[in-house]
């Protein structure tokens, strides 16, 4: 391996660490039956879990902890359309008539977060009927996760700045489109198919269309992961799908 030059650096205060993620819209089901969705970036899977970093007062944060229940949808590359007619829009009446002191709440109210009820209508989006979940899907993306709340953490305890939870949430079914499929594999995406719509510094990226390099890490056999994943469902994924 050539080596890399090393540029000179710099000890910085970033006010945020969005080193770029992928764009999640999460579905809840509100108190009185509709829907809510919330685009969000600070998500990550292991396993069949996957931990996902909120504001207490998000209605979406609400709902989860209320119903236990959402669908992790993954927005691709050509989604931020959507994305953005999501943004800066919440399903907290509150965010209106939110006084100054009210933390987070106060800083959507200045930051120009307006109440929105009918997201998917707002958005364009469409809903589909999950299988095992009360929230929707959103069809529009590749990739969507039925998941039920498993744990809450209050983040920043030790601070005095509060307001953020880190959720663990647990995927009890997988629905992608076949476009993403891995051909002659039952249960693989084929991330040269799948192209992410990627949060970096709050602004919106795709992926490079083609691989950085090879990957050693990848020589290692995706089933192999699979005792820490679900099992496989026979009822909706068998060879035939192949
Ligand atoms: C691309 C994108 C990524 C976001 N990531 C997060 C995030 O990781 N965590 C979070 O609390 N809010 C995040 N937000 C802001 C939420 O969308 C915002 O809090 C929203 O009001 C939540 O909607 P709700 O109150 O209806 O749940 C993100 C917004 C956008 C557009």
């Amino acid at each position: 391996m050539a080596p890399l030059s090393i540029p000179s650096s710099q000890t910085i205060s970033p006010p945020i660490f969005y080193w770029g993620t992928p764009v999640v819209l999460i579905t809840t089901e509100n108190e009185d039956g509709t829907s809510n969705i919330a685009p969000m970036s600070s998500a990550w899977w292991l396993g069949n879990r996957c931990m996902l970093g909120l504001g207490a007062i998000s209605q979406t944060t609400i709902n989860l902890i209320r119903t236990k229940q959402c669908v992790l949808n993954l927005a691709s590359d050509n989604m931020a359309g959507a994305v953005n007619a999501l943004a800066r829009t919440t399903g907290s009446k509150e965010v209106m008539t939110a006084a100054e002191g009210t933390g987070y709440l106060y800083f959507k109210r200045m930051n120009g977060y307006k109440y929105v009820s009918d997201k998917f209508g707002h958005s364009g989006l469409t809903p589909a009927a999950s299988d095992l979940v009360r929230p929707p899907r959103i069809a529009e993306c590749p990739a969507q996760m039925e998941a039920e709340l498993k744990g809450v953490y209050e983040m920043m305890q030790d601070a005095e700045m509060k307001g953020f939870i880190a959720l663990e949430v647990q995927v009890t079914r997988t629905h992608v489109h076949d476009n993403i499929r891995m051909a002659g594999h039952a249960n693989r995406i084929d991330p040269d198919k799948w192209h992410p719509l990627i949060m970096s510094f709050q602004e919106l990226y795709g992926l490079s269309r083609k691989k950085a390099s090879a990957s050693v890490l990848a020589k290692i056999n995706e089933e192999g992961y699979r005792p820490f994943a679900n099992p496989v469902d026979e009822e909706v994924s068998t060879e035939e799908d192949i």
